[in-house]
């Protein structure tokens, strides 16, 4: 890869230990595509199945990833050298041949996490980079676990009045204490059917309905398999999904058109196998690149069984709404770059809910902003501005003071004040 320092050198972070690995690779290259080459250079950064990180101009190549092990074994093993502070050094292994000179570190000024799922996108990354100085784009530690996790996402939602339908959640070990407790409450207070889900998972895994309380007993039973946090819903029906992408920063953020995703099936929930198993397993979250039209479809054969409508055929002031929910649940839950927030209406009532934000949206959503103005590289440069701008407003205020609180005399003050 010619380096030519006039650019910035943008690190595309990738894969992950996560069910939507496959699903990230998919997102990061079609982002890593768009990047315009003029303004940056692009360091694929890979992370495998096992968690291990790699790198190697191949990673780019969306081939490659037709065998995960090949890519893996032409891949240059990578690790994380801390002696930088303000940009992310990894060091490639060193070739087994005493005579080839040591690598190069690979030094990347702004980070793209397009992780979905897990570490990648619940502010464990985030905190990783933050540790490190490291720019990155999406948002921070804060709007990425509160984004992750559904309960909270909810409850902060009801504080700022943004609506969410009625739930009931709880741990393991309380519903471990009185099982028909549990039951008979989410009974009484959300009714039938409902909808069972763990707390801080994605991809509709451990997700079900349940219309009776044999099925809830056991959709609770089989959530507790993937979360000891558990959400239990009222179902909306009859339910429409419409989702609308955020850009922007707490501060200043705009809102994309929006989409309905429309069932083909009768089921009400696909689950994840339905979801990306089907076709190659291409894309899922949204993913894909759909082409334009009235009804789109999620060119990920993955989601074949998903079409989209993009924009949603409802009316302009129930989008508008729409819109302003979005965009006051994107700043309010403190994110930054790009997300999706997903909500359900009621298909009778037209009573829209909040449902949950993806921090790291399938394919950067950028089907979402083609269609409202902002090509997919101007969306890139977009939330690598932002990541800029507030990597620099973190490090032009004041995060420590120059005195040695250790040096002798400091030491004597301390002594003093402790006695
Ligand atoms: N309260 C509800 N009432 C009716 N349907 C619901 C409800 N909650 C979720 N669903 C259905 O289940 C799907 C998955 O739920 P949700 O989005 O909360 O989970 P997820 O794990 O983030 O899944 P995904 O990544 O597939 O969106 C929704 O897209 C919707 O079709
Ligand atoms: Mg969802």
């Amino acid at each position: 890869m010619a380096s030519n320092r006039s650019r910035i050198r943008v690190g595309v972070i990738f894969g992950g230990v996560s069910p939507e690995h496959e699903v990230s690779v998919i997102s990061s290259l079609q982002a890593a595509a768009a990047l315009n080459r003029e303004r940056y250079e692009v360091i694929p950064i890979y992370i495998a199945k096992n968690g291990w990180w790699y790198s190697g101009d191949h990673l780019l190549n969306p081939d490659t990833f037709k065998d995960l092990d090949d890519a893996v074994d032409r891949a240059t093993p990578l690790t994380l050298d801390p002696r930088s502070y303000r940009t992310l050094r990894l060091r490639p292994e060193a070739p087994d041949s005493w005579f080839s000179r040591p690598p190069e570190p690979i030094e990347v000024d702004v980070v793209l996490p397009g992780l979905h799922g897990s570490e990648g996108e619940n502010g464990g990354l985030q905190g990783l980079l933050e540790t490190f100085n490291v720019a990155y784009a999406g948002s921070g530690v804060l709007g990425s676990a509160l984004g992750m996790d559904k309960v909270q996402a909810k409850l902060l939602c009801q504080q700022l009045e943004i609506p969410v339908v009625d739930f009931v959640s709880f741990r393991e070990a309380e519903w471990a204490e009185n099982e028909d407790d549990w039951l008979a409450r989410i009974e009484d207070t959300l009714g039938m059917p409902v909808v069972v889900k763990p707390a801080r998972l994605g991809s509709s895994i451990g997700i079900a309905f349940a219309s009776d309380r044999d099925a809830l007993d056991d959709a609770i039973e089989e959530a507790l398999r993937y979360d000891d946090k558990i959400l239990v819903e009222r179902a909306v029906q009859p339910l429409r999904e419409i989702n609308c992408s955020v850009l922007g920063d707490p501060q200043q953020a705009q809102p994309s058109v929006l989409e309905e995703p429309v069932r083909t099936e009768d089921e009400a929930l696909l689950t994840y196998a339905e979801k990306y198993m089907r076709g190659d397993g291409s894309s899922g979250k949204g993913g894909g690149a759909p082409t334009r039209g009235a009804k789109q479809q999620s060119g990920g054969e993955g989601m074949a069984s998903l079409d989209r409508e993009i924009p949603a055929d409802i009316p302009d002031e129930m989008a508008g709404e729409i819109q302003r929910l979005a965009v006051k649940t994107f700043q309010s839950l403190e994110c930054a770059g790009v997300a999706r927030i997903d909500f359900l209406l009621n298909g009778e009532s037209g009573e829209i809910f909040f449902n949950e934000i993806n921090t790291i949206p399938g394919s950067f959503s950028f089907y979402l902003w083609e269609p409202s103005g902002v090509p997919f590289d101007q969306l890139l440069d977009r939330m690598i501005e932002v990541a800029i701008k507030r990597h620099r407003e973190k490090n032009g205020r004041i995060r420590s003071y120059d005195v040695n609180l250790l040096s002798e005399r400091s030491l004597q003050g301390v002594k003093g004040q402790k006695q």
